[in-house]
């Protein structure tokens, strides 16, 4: 899983007994090298699904870390791109890599719980990150990322089908957020990852809440389980025009 250039297992342990913020600001240098940074093919499927929904004008990529929604982004928006993360070493790897041909990124240090931009988006996505927000703060992410969204306006992101009982990933992550459990109750500060809390249900709950329309397109790339359901789809939800608002 991590090159011989990645972190050894005695960063990633530091790592993971900081703040959220802290560890990546350690892993930002050796982030690219590890498995957390979103793979090419997700970022080439997500980009097919999205293009036929286009055209976009302006594009935030939330919780961007060194970048990988960016590059898909920069694809997709005829005006701009941002990135945005809490992470300032994260940012800075995303600064020195972003290529210096075709539109330029903003990079903004923000937290994605109060992002500091008005509604100045017509598309917002974002990879690998939902695992680092605790279910009752999801309300409050989708409501701070509809208010970033112009009316009409779509934030898509990738959902994976969950690994079945059966299978040695099920019992691989099951394992990992028991562990971190057990360390965010016995050290301060906690570092909040977990591969099972984001639940479908619950999210697209939590989207219609906050003012989305959702709907899933499969993305045919990463092929079919035995039941026929796709593996994996492209998450959706537009944002409907605020209650009492006039369309003109
Ligand atoms: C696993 S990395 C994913 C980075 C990138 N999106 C990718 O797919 O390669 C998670 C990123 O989320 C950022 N992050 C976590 N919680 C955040 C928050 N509340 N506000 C802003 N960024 C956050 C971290 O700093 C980190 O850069």
């Amino acid at each position: 899983m991590f090159s011989p250039e990645g972190p050894s297992l005695r960063e990633l342990a530091v790592q993971a007994m900081s703040s959220v913020e802290h560890g990546y600001d350690l892993l930002a240098p050796k982030f690219d090298r590890t498995p957390f940074r979103t793979p090419g093919p997700v970022l080439e499927s997500v980009a097919k699904a999205l293009g036929p929904l286009g055209p976009f004008e302006d594009g935030l990529d939330l919780c961007c870390g060194t970048g990988a929604g960016t590059e898909l982004l920069a694809g997709l928006c005829g005006r701009s791109v941002t990135g945005v993360d809490f992470s300032g070493g994260m940012l800075g790897v995303a600064r020195r890599r972003a290529p210096s041909s075709g539109p330029g990124v903003a990079w903004v240090r923000g937290d994605a719980r109060a992002l500091p931009f008005g509604p100045a988006f017509d598309l917002v996505v974002s990879f690998g990150a939902f695992g680092h927000f605790l279910p009752r703060e999801l309300p409050g992410l989708f409501a701070q990322v509809r208010s970033v969204l112009r009316p009409g306006g779509r934030f898509a992101f990738p959902v994976f089908a969950p690994p079945r009982l059966s299978s040695p990933a099920y019992w691989t992550l099951l394992g990992f957020d028991t562990a971190m459990r057990v360390r965010n109750a016995l050290w301060r500060p906690p570092f909040v990852m977990y591969y099972r809390t984001f639940r479908f249900g619950g999210v697209v709950d939590g989207l219609a809440r906050a003012g989305f329309t959702v709907e899933l397109r499969p993305l045919p790339e990463f092929g079919r389980r035995d039941d026929g359901s796709p593996r994996a789809r492209l998450l959706v939800a537009g944002a409907q025009p605020a209650a009492g608002s006039v369309n003109s």
